[in-house]
């Protein structure tokens, strides 16, 4: 296959960025893997290369670290590599621990977006998708969001920091004159399950803090009861409501983005484009445990517990810009997607 890209995923050992790297590859991209594995484990990057048929380079460099981080893009420079674009992952993600520590998810977060964006500019790299999330839009007052809704007020410091993030990657489109910066921000709802093969899925160190892997570990005996977390929100069944769509869709909307960053690249003019990534359907959190144990036949221990702190009530998608700009859209079912969940968890009870 004729690699001509080389596209460097911060995060790559993680939950999205691994999945996103084998479909990278499938599609002909060459893929650099770089995460410090404050959240993954090597294990990630072993699955990723048994599935695709290219030894895939990986660097354990933090973000943050700015002569590391310039060495990566200089020894694929070296190797006839030049890095030609970034998907930037790495983050911390739990938003329960952020309210706990906000100045970790500030410098984790924040600290190694800004240091990415100069590192960028150093080596001249001037395309970037970024993991952004349904977040910035805080409590909405209207749903379905879509990208022209209100960025209200972070709910949480992880949101804040998206928020951020953001802004910085808006200026920086803005600012960097001598190159013509080009941007996507991907606003994610919920990605659930696994690869189908279920060589790759979610492995989160410690106890999981979302939803579907609490629930797999739960059904698989492997950790206390699930709680849920409110059941006296404004819902129709009081539990929260949430847009989850399957890992390989938000996969593949990571190829449509880079393909369209490349296409762009015609024309000779900054941009930074947001999009929402999601089903257009809201699913509580109740739902989706009964719809876990209809789709698998086992049962999912759980009890009723209190609302946990920066969580939104409810919140899904209007994704009709990706359907229309990066001709991405949602293919695979919730119970498929649950389905998926549970092979992978399987492999581990
Ligand atoms: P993850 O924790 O599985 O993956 C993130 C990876 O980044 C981990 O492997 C971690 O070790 C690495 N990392 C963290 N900080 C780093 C740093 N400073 N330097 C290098 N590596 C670092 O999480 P994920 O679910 O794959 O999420 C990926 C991205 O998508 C994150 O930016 C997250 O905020 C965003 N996102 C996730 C969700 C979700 O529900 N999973 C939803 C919306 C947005
Ligand atoms: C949040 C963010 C999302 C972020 C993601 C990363 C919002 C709207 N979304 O997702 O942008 O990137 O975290 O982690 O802020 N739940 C339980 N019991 C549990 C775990 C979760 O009831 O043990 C409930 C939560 O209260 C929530 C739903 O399940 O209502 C989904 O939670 P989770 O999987 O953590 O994702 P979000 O919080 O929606």
């Amino acid at each position: 296959m004729n690699r001509t890209e080389s596209i460097l995923v911060t995060g790559g050992a993680g939950y999205i960025g691994s999945h996103t790297a084998v479909s990278l590859e499938k599609a002909g991209f060459r893929v650099i893997l770089l995460d410090n594995l404050c959240n993954s484990d090597i294990s990630a990057i072993e699955g990723i290369r048994s599935l695709v048929d290219y030894d895939v380079p990986f660097y354990q460099v933090d973000c943050r670290d700015k002569e590391s981080l310039g060495d990566v893009f200089q020894s694929e420079l070296e190797n006839g590599t030049p890095i030609t674009g970034v998907i930037h992952f790495a983050a911390l993600k739990a938003v329960g621990e952020s309210v706990e520590k906000p100045d970790l998810y500030k410098d984790n977060n924040i600290g190694g977006t800004r240091v990415l964006l100069e590192v960028m500019k150093e080596k001249g790299v001037s395309k970037l998708v970024f993991s952004s999330s349904c977040t910035v839009y805080g409590e909405p007052e209207n749903v379905p969001v879509n990208e022209s809704s209100p960025i209200l007020p972070a709910v949480s410091p992880y949101g804040f920091t998206k928020q951020e993030c953001e802004r910085l990657i808006q200026d920086h489109t803005k600012r960097v004159t001598k190159q013509t910066f080009q941007s996507v921000l991907l606003r994610y709802f919920n990605p659930i399950g696994a690869h189908p093969s279920s060589v790759i899925g979610e492995s989160p160190k410690g106890v999981p803090n979302n939803l579907v892997p609490y629930i797999c570990k739960s059904a698989a005996g492997l950790s206390k009861p699930l709680i849920v977390f409110g059941t006296d929100y404004p819902t129709p069944d009081g539990s929260c409501v949430r847009d989850y769509l399957h890992i390989m869709d938000l996969a593949e909307a990571h190829v449509s983005a880079i393909n369209f960053l490349f296409d762009k690249s015609q024309i000779n003019r900054p941009f930074c484009r947001a999009f929402n990534l999601g089903t257009g359907v809201g699913t509580s959190v109740l739902e989706v445990i009964k719809a876990f144990e209809k789709v698998n036949g086992v049962s999912v221990p759980h009890v009723l517990g209190g609302r946990r702190s920066g969580d939104v009530v409810s919140i899904w998608s209007e994704s009709l810009r990706a359907k229309s700009e990066l001709g991405w859209y949602t293919k695979r079912s919730l119970e498929e997607s649950l389905k998926d969940a549970w092979n992978w968890q399987k492999k581990f009870i």
